[in-house]
């Protein structure tokens, strides 16, 4: 491969996406990650970076996490992607192992490459259980780009490939009086992300996820969460909605599962309506889901985020950036910062858009590499990888601290 930086970035423009090249020019904010360890990625020029958005999750536990790396490398030796029409050991012992952390019942497990296919999947099961077709989604929120997933998301991802459907509407998060009226006996389930993400790290007001379960039981309609961000102890609990003291028909899993090694997601669901593969197993196929090597790496992924110390230590550093950030927020009111979302799952909201986009620009100068929310831009999605120390935390908050000043000057 060659080498040089200029040329990976003229190829990427020439054959990937020349719109994210003009993107990033115009922003001055390019970042060709080569070396990548922890917290950190480094640029092919060398510059390092704290990861704090982590593709969402993806890097929940850091970049090239050890253990992960290791089971991956000692599978290699007996395995492969596997084969879907036949049993497997390491998908049904991991499937075995997402069923013991979830409330009683949720214990099917099907797999799938990404989390859209994962909420597609959602989806149909939901349709084929009840033998109704419609589906309730949130504005603003996010499911991913395939076929239902997309159809359940934002008219800008859907319109221009003619991909609106029947059935699917969407309304106002924390809005009860919408979802009652909206609800109805056609209704096949209610998609939820726990947080949603996408809308701002929005997080449920009001006992709003209780009211739904109940509503959603006085229809007979299933209720989908989609933790492919809030999942894998984000939230500070394995999964976010326990928190809320819920339990859904169905969660769906992404992101950080594969440990940020090999991709795989899970759509899980209640026991209860198991018959429905019972009658025909081949009614749903995924070549490449549930590949036995992700399967190895999300094994390890599960090991490690469900144990009481990582968990603890992403509630320590969630309760200790909240403080910081909350002292940062009065100590600079003329930039209007409100912070959202739960555990490590942080939105830092500002006064506006642009006062975002500046503090993107100015934290990626210094070395710190965030997103804005893609349907409210003033809120800067802050996920930091779960494992950083408190002196790392120290660092990025000072970055932090000193980007405040600066914007506030
Ligand atoms: C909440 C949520 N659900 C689903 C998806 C879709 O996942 P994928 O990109 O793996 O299809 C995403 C991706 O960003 C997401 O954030």
């Amino acid at each position: 491969m060659d080498e040089n930086r200029d040329n990976a970035i003229e190829a990427y423009a020439r054959h990937i996406y020349p719109g994210k090249v003009d993107f990033y020019r115009k922003y001055d904010i390019m970042l060709v990650p080569e070396k990548r360890s922890g917290c950190f990625i480094y640029d092919m020029d060398g510059r390092k970076y704290y990861n704090c958005h982590c593709n969402g999750g993806v890097f929940n536990l850091g970049h090239r996490h050890p253990e992960v790396i290791e089971a991956v490398r000692e599978g290699l030796d007996l395995y492969d992607i596997g084969n879907h029409h036949l049993v497997s050991k390491p998908k049904a012992f991991l499937g075995k192992m997402i069923a013991e952390t979830m409330p009683s019942g949720l214990n099917q497990v099907v797999y799938g490459v990404s989390g859209g296919e994962a909420i597609d999947l959602a989806i149909k099961l939901s349709r084929g259980i009840t033998g109704r077709s419609d589906i309730i989604s949130v504005l603003g929120g996010y499911h991913g780009h395939t076929g239902l997933a997309m159809a359940a998301g934002d008219a800008r991802f859907r319109d221009q490939f003619k991909s609106q459907s029947p059935g699917f509407a969407q309304i106002p998060y924390n809005d009860m009086e919408m979802m009652e009226q909206t609800i109805s006996g056609e209704t096949a389930a209610v998609l939820l992300e726990t947080i949603p993400a996408t809308l701002g790290m929005v997080t449920p007001q009001d006992d709003y996820l209780k009211k739904v379960r109940k509503l959603c039981d006085e229809h007979e309609t299933l209720l989908i969460l989609d933790e492919v961000q809030a999942g894998f102890g984000r939230t500070g609990t394995l999964w976010g909605f326990e928190q809320y003291e819920i339990e859904p028909d169905m969660v769906v899993l992404g992101k950080g599962m594969s440990g940020g090694i090999y991709p795989i997601t899970a759509t899980v669901y209640h026991e209860k309506y198991a018959g429905f593969f019972k009658e025909d197993p081949f009614v749903h196929i995924s070549t490449f889901g549930g590949s036995e090597i992700g399967c190895l790496a999300a094994m390890e992924v599960l090991k490690i985020t469900n144990q009481t110390t990582f968990l603890s230590h992403v509630i320590d550093l969630s309760r200790y950036f909240r403080g910081r950030l909350h002292k940062l927020g009065e100590a600079h009111p003329s930039l209007g910062f409100k912070l959202r979302g739960l555990g490590l799952m942080l939105g830092l909201e500002f006064k506006d858009e642009t006062t975002a986009l500046f503090m993107i620009k100015l934290l990626f100068d210094k070395g710190v590499y965030v997103v804005y929310s893609g349907n409210d831009p003033k809120v800067i999605q802050f996920l930091p990888v779960l494992t950083i120390t408190l002196e790392e935390a120290d660092q990025i908050l000072e970055i932090l601290e000193s980007c405040f000043q600066l914007m506030a000057a």
